[in-house]
């Protein structure tokens, strides 16, 4: 199993090239599913999630080929098992999103259920809810949802809480419904819009993503696209974090800095300085963070996926910062492990209280989930002696090439491989 290690206590100086977004790129996979004729999806990032996705798609019978330029080719001429099977659904619970495809495609699919997850039980009610307004009839047998429906029909949907993949589900399953849904209540997050502007290139109808409600005007069929994926805000606010932990100045490329206001703001408040381009962000840090208070939020608030970095600064930070998770139960693993780094936190309930220290110090830790595993690498870069983070296979699923990038800012990083 990988390990990571880290010499920290050196600022970071250079330049980061953001990649394709983890969040965008997979809905959009699915999204092949919609057509007959091909998606090409640019600027696909390389992590085992995307890698996931793909093997998921092929294994329904979906040509997956990948173009020299680091783009995809999906072709789903024949979907000849509509099916996603618990060994795959397992790993990655981004899965459930062939769901709405599959059934408005096929009129019937069978989705293993994604079953308990390290941040919390996160349910798939309101995708099953949503789809049955839309005329399905669903089963759960044997650990699967089984569903069928001759054709969806629109429907006007109230989401009881707001759902990223769950509004995008449904949004995929209503562009190929008779008549008009509108979802209400919607996710806003910019992967959502993303992937509404890519399916109107297919040529869906959908009006209003990016705001709370989505209106789809359902259309018999839809057509191939190429398509350039947004930049992810999450890798951008990552190394951001990372240089406002270890100080320096660092230029993250290539990225969507309007879908980062939130994260921007808080770094401000920490104290960092930031020049924002139109597809760059500059960060100069060269002080000792200032502890800032976070509370996770829908978007435009402030994303739960960027908590655990947060979490990170607040611990070597001057002052007291309180983070407050809204989003999911059980998404403080990291605190332990960052305690074992020399952090003060204490955590109650959702909220954790953390106590700033000087200094961080080197130890061994244990990644827990994708973005746990960004902060123990932040926290890496920022203390004294040598980190060595276990389990880093969560950060291939999210990250790609983060050591690379990482030396590439001046960081002694290092990837060690031991048999298990
Ligand atoms: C997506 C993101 C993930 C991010 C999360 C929140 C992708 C592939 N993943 O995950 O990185 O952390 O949004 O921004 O885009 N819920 C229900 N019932 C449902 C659906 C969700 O109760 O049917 C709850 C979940 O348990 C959670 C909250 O709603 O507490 C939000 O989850 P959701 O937005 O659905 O997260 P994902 O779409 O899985």
């Amino acid at each position: 199993m990988d390990k990571l290690l880290i010499a920290g206590g050196r600022p970071l100086e250079g330049e980061v090239r953001v990649s394709g977004a983890k969040n965008a790129a997979l809905p959009l996979m699915c999204a092949a599913l919609l057509t007959p004729e091909s998606l090409v999806l640019e600027n696909v990032p390389r992590l085992v999630d995307v890698r996931t996705m793909a093997r998921l798609l092929s294994g329904m019978g979906v040509e997956v080929e990948r173009a020299e330029d680091g783009g995809w080719r999906l072709r789903a001429a024949r979907i000849a098992r509509p099916e996603a099977p618990y060994e795959l659904v397992k790993t990655m619970r981004a899965s459930v999103l062939v769901l709405g495809p599959l059934l408005a495609r096929c009129g019937h699919a069978r989705v293993s259920l994604p079953g308990g997850c390290a941040i919390g039980a996160r349910p798939v009610d309101q995708h099953l809810k949503g789809l049955e307004a839309l005329g399905a009839r669903i089963e759960i047998e044997h650990g699967y949802m089984n569903a069928r429906a001759e054709r969806l029909v629109g429907a006007r949907i109230e989401m009881d809480l707001v759902t990223v993949t769950g509004t995008e589900n449904l949004m995929m399953a209503a562009a190929l419904a008779e008549g008009t849904t509108v979802l209400e209540n919607a996710a806003r997050e910019p992967e959502v819009a993303e992937l509404a502007a890519c399916l109107n290139a297919m040529g869906a109808r959908i009006e209003g993503a990016g705001g709370d409600t989505i209106r789809i005007e359902g259309v018999r069929s839809l057509s191939g696209a190429r398509w350039r994926i947004m930049p992810d805000r999450i890798e951008t606010g990552t190394y951001l974090v990372a240089a406002a932990a270890a100080g320096g100045r660092v230029r993250v490329a290539g990225a969507a800095p309007a879908t980062l206001e939130a994260t921007l703001a808080k770094l401000r408040e920490a104290g960092a300085r930031l020049a924002v381009g139109d597809e760059a962000i500059e960060i100069e840090m060269d002080r000792r963070p200032a502890a800032v208070d976070v509370r996770t939020a829908p978007y435009p608030g402030f994303p739960t996926d960027m908590q655990a970095q947060f979490m990170a600064l607040d611990a070597l930070a001057d002052g007291t910062g309180v983070i407050t998770e809204t989003i999911f139960e059980n998404r403080f693993m990291h605190a332990p492990e960052l305690q074992r780094l020399g952090a003060d936190i204490t955590v109650q309930g959702n909220t954790a209280v953390v106590r700033g220290v000087p200094r961080l110090q080197g130890a061994a830790v244990m990644a827990t989930d994708l973005r746990a595993s960004a902060s123990l690498v932040i926290a890496g870069l920022a203390a004294e002696g040598e980190t060595l983070v276990d389990r880093i296979y969560h950060l291939d699923r999210g990250y790609e090439a983060l050591e690379a990038k990482l030396a590439a800012l001046g960081a002694r990083v290092r990837r060690v491989s031991s048999r298990p």
